[in-house]
């Protein structure tokens, strides 16, 4: 934990943090003793979530009202931001569940814009201030979903595909720098998001936010991606590296025509 708060103390942004898997990573980044700067779109959920975290925690935090699709408002938040943070922790994601031919016009766009120009604007000007700190970490949540192609959430989990990738490149070239990339290619977790999407019982393997959030933190620096969970990480093995990719595509919609 000391080491945990040395390296990426003394503040932590998580994007994302209003509720579910983000705002686990929120109290388990303070459990630490790391003060906190939360950002997402609902205002009244991150003031809350503020003031339990000072008071169960006793560390500091912070909110503003962002929103992740705007790269606008994502450079505004990092060019003013006014505490040194050391962790960063992109956690948002815009996953609707549909076919892509009738989907909602804006709705690819945006998975896009959330899931992809997000991630990488955000690394790219966190990275830049970590890199004169000598040290830091950036966690990108990722998904199992992007192990394959995945019908009825096909942009969602090429996007995810994406995060994975582009955090291992990182990964590489920003360790000497002393900078930590991981991506966290999670499971079914029991998120309000989930919750959401699912019309039958939990998917094996399924985590809680709580118990995802503190096997990614410990994971940081230990190797450029994590999968939380043992029946995951087999999964995983088996649908990226034993099945024809075809047949994984075919039993991915095997579970995702239910949604
Ligand atoms: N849930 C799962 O089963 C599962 C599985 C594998 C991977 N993941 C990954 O884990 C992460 C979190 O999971 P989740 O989707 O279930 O969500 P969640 O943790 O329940 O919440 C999503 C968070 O992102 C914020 N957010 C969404 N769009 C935003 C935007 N445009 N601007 C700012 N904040 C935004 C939401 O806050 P506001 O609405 O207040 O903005 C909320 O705080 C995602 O990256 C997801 O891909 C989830």
């Amino acid at each position: 934990m000391k080491d945990f708060k040395s390296k990426y103390g003394p503040w932590a942004v998580v994007a994302g943090a209003s509720e579910g898997l983000g705002e686990a990573f929120a109290r388990d980044i303070a459990s630490r003793g790391i003060n906190v700067y939360l950002i997402a779109r609902r205002e009244e959920k991150l003031k809350e979530l503020t003031g339990i975290i000072q008071h169960d925690y006793k560390v500091q935090a912070q909110y503003r009202k962002v929103d992740l699709s705007d790269p606008g408002q994502i450079k505004d938040f990092f060019s003013q931001l006014d505490v040194d943070a050391g962790l960063v922790v992109y956690n948002a994601a815009y996953a609707p569940v549909g076919r892509f031919a009738e989907l909602p016009a804006e709705d690819p766009e945006k998975i896009v814009d959330v899931n992809v120009r997000g991630p990488v604007l955000v690394a790219q000007l966190v990275s830049a201030r970590m890199k004169k700190r000598g040290s830091g970490g950036i966690v990108l949540m990722s998904s199992l979903a992007g192990t394959q192609g995945s019908p009825k959430i096909a942009t969602y989990a090429a996007t995810k595909a994406f995060n994975t990738t582009f955090a291992e490149g990182l990964w590489k070239e920003l360790k000497p720098m002393g900078i930590d990339v991981l991506a966290s290619c999670a499971g079914a977790i029991l998120t309000p998001g989930y919750k959401n999407t699912q019309h039958q019982k939990p998917a094996p393997g399924t985590l809680t936010p709580e118990q995802v959030a503190a096997k990614t933190l410990n994971a940081l620096g230990k190797g450029p991606v994590t999968v939380p969970g043992t029946v995951n990480k087999l999964a995983r093995w088996f649908m990226g590296r034993i099945l024809p990719r075809r047949w994984a595509i075919n039993l991915m919609h095997q579970q995702t025509k239910k949604l």
